[in-house]
C-alpha cells in the first residue's frame, strides 16, 4: 500500500522529495503556476482545499506558509503589543505605524494581508485536524508566528545546517517526530556548519538582496536536505551523526 505525505505552499516541494524518491505518494499544493511542472503539485490556493482531496492519516505533513505578515521585518505594519502581549492590528491600527499615519491604501493592503494570512494558517491547522497527520510541521521564519500558534509545541533551528546560503533562523511548529527534534537541537548546539561561509553571504545580503540569490522562489526554497533528515526521522532512522553538508 502507498504512504503518503503532503506538502501545502509547496513551491520547490523539495521537503517531500526524499520521501517521493522512497516510495511515498508527494501531494503538493502551490498557487503559484510557475510551480506546475514539479512533479506532484497541484496548482491550487490551499484555502480551496477540502480535507476530503487529502489522503487520510499521511505520515507527514508541512507547510510553509509565507511570512510578510510574520517576518520581523515591517512587523509593525501588521502587529501591536497590548499589554506586554503581540497581538495582530485591527484597521483603525493599521492607519498607523509607530504612530506615523499612512494612506488608507496601504493600511487597506497591510490589514487585507494580515487577514487572509491568519486565514491561510488558520485554515492549515483545519486540514490537520481533519486529516490527523502522524507528524507535521508548519514553518516559518522566526517571527510572529510564535504569537499566533502560541499554545503549539515548537522548535527552532536554523536551515544554515542544511546548506542554505547565508542564515536563516527557522521555527517548525507542530508534532514532529522525537528524532528530529533532537538532531536539530544537537545540530546547534555543535554548531558544526560554516558560520563563516553563511556569514559572509549574510554580509553581502544588504548589497544583492536577502541571501545573494536572485528571485524570491530561490529565496523561499527549502533545502532537499532538510527533507531527507525528517524522512529519516518519520521512519525512525535518524542518527545523530547524520552529515547534511
Ligand atoms: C515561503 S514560500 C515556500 C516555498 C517552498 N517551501 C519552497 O521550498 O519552494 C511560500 C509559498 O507559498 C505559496 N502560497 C502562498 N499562499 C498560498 C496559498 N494560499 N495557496 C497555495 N500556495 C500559496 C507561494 O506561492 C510560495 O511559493
Amino acid at each position: 500500500m502507498k504512504k503518503h505525505v503532503v506538502e501545502l505552499c509547496s513551491g520547490f516541494g523539495k521537503v517531500t522529495e526524499w520521501f517521493r524518491e522512497n516510495g511515498y505518494q508527494a501531494h503538493r499544493f502551490e498557487y503559484d503556476p510557475w510551480f506546475k511542472d514539479i512533479p506532484g503539485t497541484t496548482i491550487k490556493d490551499v484555502m480551496d482545499i477540502k480535507p476530503e482531496e487529502l489522503p487520510m492519516k499521511p505520515k507527514f505533513l508541512w507547510a510553509s506558509p509565507p511570512c510578510n505578515t510574520y517576518s520581523l521585518i515591517g512587523v509593525w505594519r501588521y502587529w501591536t503589543r497590548d499589554h506586554g502581549k503581540i497581538r495582530p492590528k485591527t484597521f483603525d491600527e493599521c492607519r498607523f505605524i509607530k504612530g506615523r499615519e499612512i494612506s488608507l491604501e496601504k493600511a487597506t493592503k497591510y490589514y487585507t494581508d494580515l487577514k487572509e494570512s491568519l486565514a491561510l494558517i488558520r485554515h492549515i491547522s483545519m486540514l490537520i485536524e481533519k486529516t490527523q497527520p502522524k507528524h507535521y510541521a508548519i514553518e516559518n521564519p522566526v517571527g510572529v508566528l510564535m504569537h499566533v500558534l502560541f499554545d503549539w509545541d515548537r522548535i527552532h533551528f536554523d536551515q544554515a545546517i542544511f546548506g542554505t546560503v547565508g542564515r536563516k533562523p527557522t521555527h517548525l511548529f507542530g508534532e514532529l517526530p522525537s528524532q528530529l527534534v533532537e538532531y536539530l537541537e544537537y545540530r546547534m548546539e555543535k554548531k558544526d556548519y560554516d558560520w563563516e561561509v553563511t556569514e559572509a553571504w549574510g554580509k553581502k545580503t544588504t548589497k544583492r538582496g536577502t541571501l545573494g540569490l536572485r528571485g524570491s522562489r530561490l529565496r523561499s526554497m527549502i533545502p532537499y536536505e532538510l527533507g531527507r533528515v525528517i524522512g529519516l526521522a518519520v521512519e525512525g532512522r535518524l542518527s545523530l551523526e547524520e552529515k547534511t553538508i
